[in-house]
C-alpha cells in the first residue's frame, strides 16, 4: 500500500491500534518506540496474523524514528500510563518530555501528517503537541470525546439490553472527571435517552462514565485501558484518511467558542481530510458551560506550570 499510518509507543494503546488499522486495512502502518527489539516483534507478530485474518496492510515496528518518513497520519500514544489512586494530570511531566523529543520527530519526518494525541493528560499533551511540531491547530487534535462516549454508548447499552450501535452519544469536556456527557444529545434509535432511562439512574451512568478510565485502571492495577482508547483512535484516523466528515467530540483548539480560547479541550467537530474541519458551538445548560470553564481554567493553570 502506498499510504502510511504511523503509531509513536508500541505498548498496549499502540499495538491495538496497529492491529485495528492492520484489520482495516488501507494503509501501512509502522509502530515505533524506543524499546530495543519490541515494536519490532510486535509488527512482525501482528504481520503474521494477516494471512489468517485477510489483510495485505503491512506491519511492522522500528526504533528509528526516521521509519516514520512520510506518514500521513500520526498516532501518537507513547507516554506513561496511570497506575491505581493517580489522575491523568500526575503524568503531566515525564509525558510532557516524550512529546517534545517525539513531536520533534513528527515534525521532521512527518511535515504535512495530521496528528491524533492519546497521551495523558489528553487536552494538555495534544496543546503541546501543537506547540512542539507547529503544525496548524486543525491539524493537531486530541482523542478523548470518541472514547468517553463509547464508554457512555456501553453503559447505556448494558442497561437497557439493547444494540450499542442503536445509541448515539455526544461527551464533551476535559478528558477526566469533569467531563459533560450532554444526555439531551443522546439517543437510542434516534428516542432521547431521557425518555428510556429514569433521572437518577441516568445520573449515576453519566458518573460511572467520567471515571469510565478510572474504573479500568483500578481493576487493571498496572496500566489503563487500551482496546477502547485505540478503536477510537483509529475511528478518528479513518474519518480523516477518508475524509468522512465525521461529526465527533475531540481535543480541538479553541479560539473563544464556549467563552474558551488558546486552550485545547473536548467539543464537537467536524474530522475530515484537513482533521478538525469545524468546531460546533453547542448550547449548554449553565452547569455544563460551568463544567467545560473550569476544566478549561485548569488547564490553563497546568500550562504555566508546563512553561506557556
Ligand atoms: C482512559 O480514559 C487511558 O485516558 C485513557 O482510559
Amino acid at each position: 500500500m502506498n499510504k502510511k499510518i504511523a503509531v509513536i509507543g508500541a505498548g498496549h494503546v499502540g499495538a491495538s491500534c496497529a492491529m485495528y488499522l492492520a484489520e482495516a486495512n488501507f494503509a501501512d502502518v509502522v509502530m515505533v518506540d524506543v524499546l530495543e527489539g519490541m515494536p519490532m516483534g510486535k509488527g512482525l507478530d501482528l504481520s503474521q496474523a494477516g494471512p489468517v485474518r485477510g489483510y495485505n496492510a503491512k506491519v511492522y515496528g522500528s526504533n528509528d524514528f526516521k521509519d516514520m518518513k512520510g506518514a500521513d497520519i500520526v498516532i501518537m500514544t507513547a507516554g506513561l500510563a496511570r497506575k491505581p489512586g493517580m489522575s491523568r494530570e500526575d503524568l503531566l511531566n515525564k509525558n510532557a518530555a516524550i512529546i517534545a523529543a517525539c513531536g520533534k520527530s513528527i515534525k521532521k519526518y512527518c511535515p504535512k501528517s495530521t496528528v491524533i494525541v492519546v497521551s495523558n493528560p489528553l487536552d494538555l499533551m495534544t496543546f503541546h503537541m501543537q506547540n512542539v511540531t507547529g503544525f496548524p491547530k486543525n491539524r493537531v487534535l486530541g482523542q478523548a470525546g470518541v472514547l468517553d462516549s463509547t464508554r457512555f454508548r456501553t453503559f447505556i447499552s448494558m442497561e437497557l439490553d439493547v444494540a450499542m450501535t442503536d445509541i448515539q452519544a455526544m461527551v464533551l469536556g476535559g478528558h477526566g472527571d469533569t467531563m459533560v456527557p450532554l444526555t439531551r444529545y443522546t439517543t437510542v434509535a434516534g428516542i432521547p435517552v431521557g425518555e428510556l432511562i429514569e433521572k437518577k439512574r441516568l445520573k449515576e451512568i453519566c458518573q460511572r462514565t467520567a471515571v469510565g478510565g478510572g474504573e479500568i485502571v483500578k481493576l487493571l492495577k498496572t496500566g489503563s485501558a487500551y482496546y477502547a482508547p485505540a478503536a477510537a483512535s483509529v475511528d478518528m484516523c479513518k474519518a480523516i484518511f477518508f475524509d468522512q466528515k465525521k461529526l465527533l467530540p475531540a481535543s480541538a483548539y479553541l479560539t473563544g467558542q464556549y467563552g474558551i480560547k488558546d486552550i485545547y479541550i473536548g467539543v464537537p467537530v467536524i474530522l475530515g481530510a484537513n482533521g478538525v474541519e469545524k468546531i460546533f458551538e453547542l448550547k449548554l445548560s449553565k452547569g455544563e458551560l460551568k463544567s467545560l470553564q473550569g476544566s478549561a481554567a485548569t488547564y490553563k493553570e497546568h500550562l504555566k506550570i508546563m512553561g506557556y
